[in-house]
C-alpha cells in the first residue's frame, strides 16, 4: 500500500487537503474576554513578536474552544485542574529524600515561585543548557534533598507544575529567545517546520496555517502553550506540554521523541516565545 492510500484511508479529508498543500486561510477566533474568578485578567491575544514570520496575532487556546469548555476556566471552583494544584500543595509540604527537607524548607510557600513560569524554558548557566520547570524541579529533587528524580511525565511532576504555574497566573509569558538561549530557540523553530511522518506535516501546517478551521471535528488552535498544565476533559487529568507535543507528532504518523528530550526542551522553548505577551493561563481546561 503507498503512503497516499494510507493518508487517504487513516485521515479525514481536511488532512489530505493539508498535506497536499492545499491552502486555506487562517481564521480569527471569536471575541472572547477571560477573567478569572472575576479579578485575574488573562491576555488572550496579542500581537505575535516580530521574530515569528507566520503569525500577526498570538492567540490562547482557550479562544478556539466552545464555550461550555471556555466556561471552566472562569471560576477556580469550576476548573477541575485546580484537585491537582491542591494535591501539589500536600506533596510541596510533605519531607522527602535522604536530607529531610521539603520543597517548603527551602522555598517558604509556593507563592515565592511567582514569576517562574513566564520565563520558562529558560537557560540554566550551572547545566549549561535549556531548562524545563519539571528539569529544575528534579534538580531540586536529587541535588538539593537526596530524593529520586520524579518521571518527567509523572502525574506528580505535572500537578507540581500546576501549582508553580498558579503563581504566574495572569502574568505575560517572557521566554528569552537571545543570548544562550539562542541555539536551543533556533533548533526548537527547525523543528516545528519540519514536516514529519507518513502525513509530512509540520506543526507550523496545521497550527500556522490552519488555525480557525476544523480537524477531524475539532477546531485547530495556534498550539500555545500559554495554558499548560492543561487538564483536557477527555482524560481527566493535567497534560504536560511534551505529552501533548508526543501527541500532535504521533497523528502525524512519525516517530515520536520522548517527553524530557532535548528535542522536545527546544520545541517548548521555541513555542513558548510564539506565544510571548500572551498570559500565563495553567492550569487551563481543553477539550
Ligand atoms: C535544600 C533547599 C531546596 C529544596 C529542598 C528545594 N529547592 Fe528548589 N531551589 C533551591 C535553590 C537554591 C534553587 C536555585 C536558586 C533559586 O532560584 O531559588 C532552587 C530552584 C528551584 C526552581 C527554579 C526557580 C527559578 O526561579 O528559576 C524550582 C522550580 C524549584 N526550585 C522547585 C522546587 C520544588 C518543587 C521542590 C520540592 C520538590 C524544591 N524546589 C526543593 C533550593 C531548594
Ligand atoms: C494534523 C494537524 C496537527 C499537527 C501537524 C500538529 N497538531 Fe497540535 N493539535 C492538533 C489538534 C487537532 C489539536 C487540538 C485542538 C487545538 O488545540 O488546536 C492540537 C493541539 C495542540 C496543542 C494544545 C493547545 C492548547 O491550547 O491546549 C499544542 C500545544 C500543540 N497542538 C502543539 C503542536 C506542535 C508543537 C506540533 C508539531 C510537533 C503540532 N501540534 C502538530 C493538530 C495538529
Amino acid at each position: 500500500m503507498n503512503a497516499n492510500a494510507i493518508k487517504a484511508m487513516l485521515t479525514s479529508a481536511a488532512v489530505v487537503a493539508l498535506s497536499c498543500g492545499a491552502a486555506v486561510a487562517e481564521q480569527e477566533p471569536a471575541p472572547g474576554v477571560l477573567v478569572i474568578n472575576g479579578d485575574i485578567e488573562i491576555t488572550t491575544e496579542v500581537k505575535a513578536p516580530d521574530y515569528i514570520d507566520g503569525l500577526d496575532m498570538a492567540y490562547s487556546g482557550w479562544r478556539f474552544r466552545a464555550s461550555e469548555t471556555q466556561a471552566f476556566e472562569l471560576d477556580d471552583f469550576d476548573n477541575p485542574g485546580m484537585i491537582f494544584v491542591e494535591e501539589a500543595q500536600v506533596v510541596w509540604d510533605t519531607v522527602d529524600g535522604s536530607e529531610g527537607k521539603s520543597c517548603a524548607s527551602c522555598h517558604d510557600g509556593p507563592e515565592s515561585m511567582k514569576g517562574v513560569r513566564a520565563v520558562y524554558p529558560k537557560w540554566n548557566e550551572a547545566a549549561g543548557k535549556v531548562t524545563t520547570i519539571e528539569d529544575e524541579i528534579n534538580n531540586c529533587r536529587t541535588t538539593r534533598m537526596g530524593a529520586e528524580a520524579w518521571d518527567y511525565n509523572s502525574d506528580t511532576i505535572r500537578s507540581m507544575n500546576g501549582l508553580i504555574t498558579l503563581q504566574s497566573r495572569g502574568m505575560p509569558v517572557n521566554v528569552a529567545v537571545d543570548g544562550p538561549a539562542k541555539e536551543t530557540w533556533e533548533k526548537g523553530k527547525e523543528l516545528y517546520y519540519a514536516r514529519t511522518g507518513q502525513l509530512e506535516l509540520s506543526c507550523a501546517n496545521c497550527h500556522e496555517d490552519h488555525y480557525g478551521d476544523l480537524i477531524r471535528a475539532e477546531v485547530l488552535s495556534q498550539g500555545q502553550i500559554n495554558g499548560f498544565p492543561v487538564y483536557r476533559l477527555k482524560d481527566s487529568v493535567l497534560t504536560g506540554v511534551h505529552n501533548r507535543f508526543k501527541g500532535c507528532v504521533r497523528d502525524t504518523r512519525a516517530e515520536t521523541y520522548s517527553p524530557g528530550s532535548d528535542e522536545f526542551r527546544a520545541l517548548e522553548l521555541y513555542v513558548s516565545s510564539r506565544g510571548n505577551g500572551l498570559s500565563v493561563e495553567g492550569p487551563s481546561v481543553r477539550n
